[in-house]
């Protein structure tokens, strides 16, 4: 399967970054064919290939990193292409001065895409794991979850499949209307982190699980 990770800000460098050494193959797409490929360049990836936004979207499985406010747009521009792949959707739906949500309590950023793509198939993923995280991966010997979620169940295996042997507690996070409570978790964690000075190094783990 073509794996491919959109956006080249703060979540996308750290996705490729976490992704690259177990993934044989991923496009990392850009508006910026400069920015992307001085990235491949700077990060040494051998199997990362820098691509436009456009060849991007040919993956099978597409790990996007646009806000909730872009990626609409964008998935309306881009619904034809994006029908039969899977869409890994990491967006909280947060206003920009991150104190609430800008969607009603009975939806999600997740649920919100999959409505706007009927015939794409959306898994949520790291919703709750902030960007520096992903670039440091293990605290105290430990590594935090990732909250695996989509109606689909054969995608949803496929995406937990292709994220299992990176360093992070890949779970199974059920249904894709449990993004409602999980972007939420991420607002309370930032709120969290920063009283206890530790944002935005901060992720989930949930205690009493496996190992
Ligand atoms: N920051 C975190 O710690 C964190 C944690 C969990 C989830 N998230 C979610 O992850 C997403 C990205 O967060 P971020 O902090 O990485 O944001 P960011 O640093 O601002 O990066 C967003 C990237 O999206 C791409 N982009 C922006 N507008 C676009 C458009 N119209 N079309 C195509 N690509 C566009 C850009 O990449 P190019 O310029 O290369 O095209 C940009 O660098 C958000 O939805 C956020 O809720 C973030």
């Amino acid at each position: 399967m073509k794996i491919s990770v959109i956006g080249t800000g703060r979540m996308g460098k750290g996705l490729v970054q976490v992704l690259s050494p177990f993934v044989e193959k991923i496009m990392w797409g850009s508006r910026s064919s400069e920015k992307v490929l001085g990235l491949v360049e700077a990060g040494k990836y051998e199997h990362v290939k820098p691509v436009e936004t456009t060849e991007a979207l040919q993956a099978d499985i597409i790990i996007h990193s646009l806000w909730f406010r872009d990626l609409q747009p964008w998935a309306i521009a881009n619904e034809k292409t994006l029908a039969g792949k899977i869409l890994v959707d990491i967006s909280n739906p947060f206003t920009e001065d991150f104190k609430d949500f800008t969607l009603d309590w009975g939806t999600s950023a997740a649920e919100e895409l999959q409505r706007l793509l009927p015939n794409t198939t959306v898994v949520g993923a790291f919703k709750n794991t902030f960007f520096k995280v992903l670039e440091q991966p293990i605290y105290q010997g430990q590594q935090s979850d990732i909250y695996v979620t989509g109606d689909d169940e054969s995608a949803k295996r496929i995406v937990m499949d292709l994220l299992d042997p990176i360093p992070f507690r890949v779970l199974d996070g059920g249904r894709l209307m449990n993004n409602r409570t999980i972007e939420r978790m991420t607002l309370f964690e930032r709120e969290v982190a920063i009283r206890y000075g530790n944002y935005p190094y901060i992720s989930y783990r949930m205690f009493g699980i496996g190992n």
